[in-house]
């Protein structure tokens, strides 16, 4: 790129928000530029699960991070179709109580044992997010694609906490269904759970996991022969 289109591409993204905060670096030349640790990172990413992590956890600006990777997805016709709960500290526990109490009217059968778990769900990673789809009326974008959207922020959260060097596990469970803990979370008729994810530091090494053959899902588009 020559200098001039640099500097106009460099005043374009600052216009649209891209580097506000700071916290993100104009590029250096062209932002097309490889990134083998990108590469690298979105073909060995894996999930964690809560009960392997441990602190630390991101940190407030760590977090903000991960919210505005999260915030940063395809978003068709600018509705910004999702938003975020934090639990952080003693909340995940409040929370945790807010769930026991929950399970416990949805299945009256549970012994102390489970509803324990329930109540210290959340406390099994440093941090979560919740990543509410909520769909807004548009002409442009259809609700599939506004919940497509919020299943794209959940992945670019986990990234982004994988690339601060993190784990993280994007779970729901039968709580992201269920309509009692959708009041407790003060959802609306519009919103629900797209997941909770989970974010840690790993307390063991990850394994691998068995991953899909290229050619059993890809196919070529060829144009069908006529009979
Ligand atoms: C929408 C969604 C919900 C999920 N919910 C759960 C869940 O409740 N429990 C679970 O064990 N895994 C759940 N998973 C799967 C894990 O997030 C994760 O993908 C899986 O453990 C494989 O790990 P990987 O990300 O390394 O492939 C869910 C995945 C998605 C996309």
């Amino acid at each position: 790129m020559r200098p001039g289109m640099m500097l106009r591409a460099a005043l374009a993204s600052v216009k649209a928000g891209a580097y506000v905060s700071g916290l993100v670096p104009p590029p250096e030349g062209s932002l097309l530029s490889r990134s083998q640790e990108t590469i690298d990172l979105l073909l060995t990413r894996r999930s964690v699960k809560p009960f392997a992590m441990m602190e630390p956890g991101p940190d407030d600006a760590d977090l903000e991070i991960i919210l505005r990777a999260g915030a940063r997805v395809p978003d068709h016709g600018k509705l910004a179709p999702w938003r975020f709960i934090l639990f952080k500290g003693e909340a995940r526990r409040d929370f945790g109580k807010a769930l026991r109490d929950i399970y416990k009217v949805e299945e009256p059968r549970a012994d102390e044992d489970r509803l324990k778990i329930e109540e210290e769900r959340l406390l099994q990673a440093p941090l979560v997010v919740a990543v509410i789809s909520r769909i807004v009326p548009s002409r442009k974008a259809p609700e599939w694609e506004q919940v497509l959207s919020a299943g794209a922020v959940c992945q670019n959260m986990l990234v982004a906490a994988t690339a601060l060097g993190f784990v993280g596990s994007w779970l729901t469970e039968w709580y992201a269904y269920s309509a009692a803990v959708a009041r407790a979370l003060g959802l609306g008729e519009n919103e629900r759970v797209a997941g909770f994810l989970y974010f840690g530091s790993p307390s063991m090494p990850k394994d691998e996991r068995e991953r899909p053959v290229l050619a059993d899902i890809c196919s070529e588009w060829k144009p069908r022969q006529p009979s």
